[in-house]
């Protein structure tokens, strides 16, 4: 086996919250390079897994890292927006007892300049899956102005988001990353720990690869897959994925649904789902960010599905 190119995140944490199951399948939306997985089956031998990824190098690689538990294991590939669907309508979908997603790119995405993830790299790609229609080239070089303003706003949160998209247009077309984060780089804000222009390349990474739509979708599958019991722990590493995890638990954990203007409850005051058990979301501890210091930004919240 290769050098293993990506350390799980809160691979203590994830790991309990998976290990006392006496049956049933975990779902692990983001397999990646199996590190989660691994540890997930190696600590429960009760259970099974359904592994997903979009990415073939991640599947090549945790194919190889999962065949010794190759009894228990499942490996698809797709986006787990209807990966999940398609599960959901099996027998596999009633005995779900788990689900993780450690959403956002591994770190072999960011550190192989091909993929066209890093700032310095020498195209402009950032596809999860390779197959995949829209690029960051599509992006940068054919959206309106106003489609990149959007871009540029929301997912990357930059307020000079109008000179952004205008510097864009004026100068495209762009052929790499290096070219794009040159040509912007005065009209950047200059961050201390981070380099301007990872701002702009993630907003433009989270509209390629449809993130945010990614997750809502997720949430919305489990919220309406009526399950018994099952944990699901979500990790993000943007505030806005984090925003959309929160709010999702919050609604999820309400019993009454009634419109906070009416004066007497008339919805039953039965719809909640169980119960938020990250009242914060859980964070690395001073030993794992020293070993790992990508693992400073993930945020872990964990519900638990009551029937
Ligand atoms: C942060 S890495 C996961 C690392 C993994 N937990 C491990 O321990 O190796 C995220 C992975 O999820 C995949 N991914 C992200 N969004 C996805 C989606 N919507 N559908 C399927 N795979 C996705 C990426 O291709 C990447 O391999």
């Amino acid at each position: 086996m290769q050098n293993i190119p990506h350390i799980p995140v809160l691979y203590r944490e994830v790991v309990e919250i998976f290990k006392d199951f006496k049956e049933g399948i975990v779902i692990d939306c983001t397999m990646g390079y199996g590190g989660h997985s691994s540890m997930i089956l190696e600590s429960n031998p009760n259970i099974k897994l359904v592994a997903i990824d979009q990415d073939q190098t991640a599947i090549d690689f945790s194919t190889q890292r999962l065949a010794p538990y190759h009894e228990r294991v499942s490996i698809k590939k797709g986006r787990f927006s209807s990966v999940i669907k398609e599960i959901l309508g099996t027998n596999d979908g009633k005995n779900i007892v788990g689900l993780l997603a450690d959403i956002g790119v591994s770190s072999l995405q960011l550190d192989q300049k091909e993929r066209g993830f890093s700032y310095e790299s020498d195209n402009l790609d950032m596809r999860m899956d390779t197959g995949a229609m829209l690029s960051a080239g599509d992006v940068v070089n054919e959206y309106s102005i106003d489609a990149l303003e959007r871009v540029i706003l929301e997912y990357g949160e930059l307020r000079n988001y109008k000179k952004i998209a205008h510097a864009i247009v004026q100068n495209r077309p762009f052929h790499s990353a290096k070219e794009l984060s040159k040509v912007l780089n005065p009209h950047m804000p200059k961050g201390k720990n981070i380099n301007p222009a990872t701002l702009l390349m993630q907003a433009i990474r989270i509209e390629v690869n449809d993130e945010l739509g990614e997750l809502k979708s997720l949430l919305q599958s489990i919220e309406e897959a009526k399950f018994l019991d099952a944990k699901i722990a979500i990790i993000s590493f943007h505030s806005l994925e984090d925003r959309i995890v929160k709010q999702a638990f919050s609604q999820w954990a309400k019993s009454c649904i009634c419109s906070t203007e009416a004066i007497r409850c008339t919805c039953g005051n039965n719809h909640s789902l169980g119960k938020i058990i990250s009242k914060k979301p859980i964070m690395a501890q001073e030993d794992e960010l020293k070993a790992n210091p990508r693992s400073r930004s993930a945020k872990m919240r964990i519900f638990e599905i009551h029937s």
